[in-house]
C-alpha cells in the first residue's frame, strides 16, 4: 500500500477522505471505542458536509443509544431531528440517521428476499429451529451485519454509511463471513444432514445413527432440522451471488476501513493484525484511530525532571510547606507522603505513556495516517461529547 505524504494534515483528511467515501467501516479489538468512533465520525460528516449520513451501530452503550435517539433494538433507521441538534446547539450541514443492527429482523428480511416462494418463507420462519440456529449460525452476526450494509448501500438512501462492527474473537470474521456462508451452503455437513430426508431413503450406513438420534432427540426434531435445511438450501444461488456482491462492496475504492485501537499491549497487537490483514487483502485502510491515549504532557522530559525533583526533594519541600502553611495541624511527614505519592504516580503514568509512544511509532511505520484521541474523563454519551471526539479524531493536529 502506497504511503501518502506525512504532511497530510487532519483538515485535509477531513476534506479529502470522509466526504469522498460511501462506506466507512470502523473495526478493531473489543472495547476500544469502535461504536463511539463510528458515531463521532458520522456526526462529524453531517456537521461539516451537506451529506446524508447513516451510522449503523451494533449494541451501543445504553446512554449513547438514548443520546442518538435509539430506544431499544430495531432495524429501522431514525433521523436525528433538527430539535435534537438545536438542544445541543449544533447546526449540521447535512443529515444524520442512526440504526442499530437487529440480527433476527435482518435474517427474516434475508429469508424473504432469497426464498423462491412464500411457502418457503413460511416454512423457514415458522421452523422452531430457525431462531435458535440463526443466532448460533456460523458467523451469523458478522454475516448479517455485512448483508444489512449491502442492503442499505443499494437503497441509495444515504450518501455515506458509517459502520460499526461487532467485537469479534477472530478479528476479521466479518470480512470472511460472506465466503463462509457460501461455503456452508455447499458444505458436506449440510448435504449429509439433509440427504436422507431429501431422498426419503436412509442409507444402510447412516441408519444406526438416525435410529439412535431419533430415540434421543425425537423424530420431530430431526425432521425439523432436515426440513429447515432443505428449505434453506433452495436459496443457495441467491446467497452465493449476494455474498459476491458484499465482497465487491467491501473492496471497492469508495469503501474505507478505519482500525480503532487503544495503545495498550493486547489491543494494539490485535489491531496490528487487523492492519496486516486489511493490507494483505488490499482493502482500503485509510486511518488508524488510536483512542484513549494519555495526555501529551506525560511524554515530556521536562515533566519527568520535575516529578523526579519532587521525589528527591520531598522532604525539604514538605518542611517548607508545612512551616508556611496557615494550618499547622498537618506535619511535614504528611506533606511528604502526599508529595511522594503524587510524584510516583506521575512517573508511573509516564511509564505507560512511554509504552504508548513506542506502540504509536510502530503504527506510524505500518500505516500512513494515524490519529490520536485523548482519554476523556467524562462519559461520551451525548451529541456534544461526540462532536468533541469527532474533532479530536478528524480535525485537531
Ligand atoms: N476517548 C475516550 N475516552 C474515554 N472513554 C472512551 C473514549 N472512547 C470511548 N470511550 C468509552 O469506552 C467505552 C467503550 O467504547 P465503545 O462501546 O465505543 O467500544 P467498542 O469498541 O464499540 O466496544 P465493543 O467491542 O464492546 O463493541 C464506552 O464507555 C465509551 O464511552
Ligand atoms: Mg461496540
Amino acid at each position: 500500500m502506497a504511503k501518502p505524504s506525512k504532511h497530510k494534515s487532519k483538515s485535509n483528511l477531513l476534506e479529502n477522505l470522509l466526504p469522498t467515501k460511501e462506506v466507512i467501516i470502523a473495526c478493531g479489538p473489543g472495547g476500544v471505542g469502535k461504536t463511539t468512533s463510528a458515531a463521532a465520525t458520522a456526526l462529524t460528516i453531517a456537521l461539516n458536509f451537506d451529506k446524508s449520513v447513516l451510522v449503523l451501530t451494533i449494541d451501543p452503550a445504553k446512554r449513547l443509544a438514548n443520546a442518538l435517539g435509539l430506544n431499544g433494538i430495531g432495524n429501522k433507521e431514525i433521523e436525528i431531528s433538527d430539535e435534537t441538534f438545536k438542544e445541543s446547539k449544533l447546526k449540521p450541514k447535512g443529515k444524520l440517521s442512526v440504526a442499530m443492527l437487529d440480527t433476527k429482523e435482518s435474517w427474516d428480511a434475508l429469508i424473504r428476499r432469497h426464498a423462491k416462494d412464500q411457502a418457503t418463507v413460511d416454512h423457514i420462519l415458522s421452523n422452531p429451529l430457525y431462531k435458535n440456529i440463526t443466532s448460533k449460525f456460523v458467523q451469523s452476526h458478522e454475516y448479517i451485519a455485512m448483508e444489512r450494509l449491502y442492503d442499505l448501500h443499494s437503497s441509495k438512501d444515504y450518501d455515506i454509511i458509517v459502520v460499526d462492527t461487532p467485537p469479534t474473537r477472530n478479528a476479521l470474521d466479518f470480512l470472511d463471513a460472506p465466503d463462509k456462508m457460501a461455503d456452508f451452503f455447499s458444505s458436506r455437513l449440510l448435504k449429509w444432514l439433509i440427504a436422507p430426508y431429501k431422498s426419503k431413503l436412509i442409507s444402510l450406513a447412516s441408519k444406526p445413527f438416525y435410529q439412535i438420534a431419533d430415540k434421543v432427540l425425537g423424530n420431530q426434531f430431526l425432521q425439523d432440522i432436515a426440513e429447515f435445511f432443505i428449505a434453506f438450501q433452495s436459496m443457495y444461488d441467491g446467497f452465493v451471488q449476494r455474498a459476491e456482491s458484499v465482497k465487491k462492496l467491501l473492496s471497492d475504492t469508495r469503501t474505507s476501513f478505519l482500525v480503532v485501537s487503544t495503545l495498550e499491549q493486547v489491543p494494539a497487537l490485535e489491531a496490528r493484525f487487523f492492519v496486516d490483514e486489511l493490507q494483505k487483502r488490499s482493502l482500503n485502510l485509510d486511518a488508524v484511530i488510536l483512542n484513549k491515549v494519555l495526555p501529551e504532557h506525560f511524554r515530556s522530559k521536562y515533566e519527568t525532571e520535575i516529578a523526579r525533583n519532587i521525589q528527591e526533594q520531598a522532604k525539604i519541600l514538605s518542611e517548607t510547606l508545612s512551616k508556611s502553611s496557615q494550618n499547622n495541624s498537618y506535619g511535614a511527614e504528611t506533606y511528604e507522603k502526599v508529595f511522594l505519592e503524587i510524584a510516583s504516580s506521575f512517573l508511573n503514568f509516564q511509564k505507560v505513556a512511554q509504552q504508548e509512544a513506542a506502540l504509536e511509532s510502530e503504527f506510524a511505520d505500518l500505516v500512513s495516517i494515524s490519529t490520536k484521541v485523548p482519554f476523556h474523563s467524562e462519559p461520551i454519551n451525548d451529541l456534544n461529547a461526540l462532536e468533541e471526539l469527532g474533532k479530536q479524531i478528524w480535525m485537531q493536529n
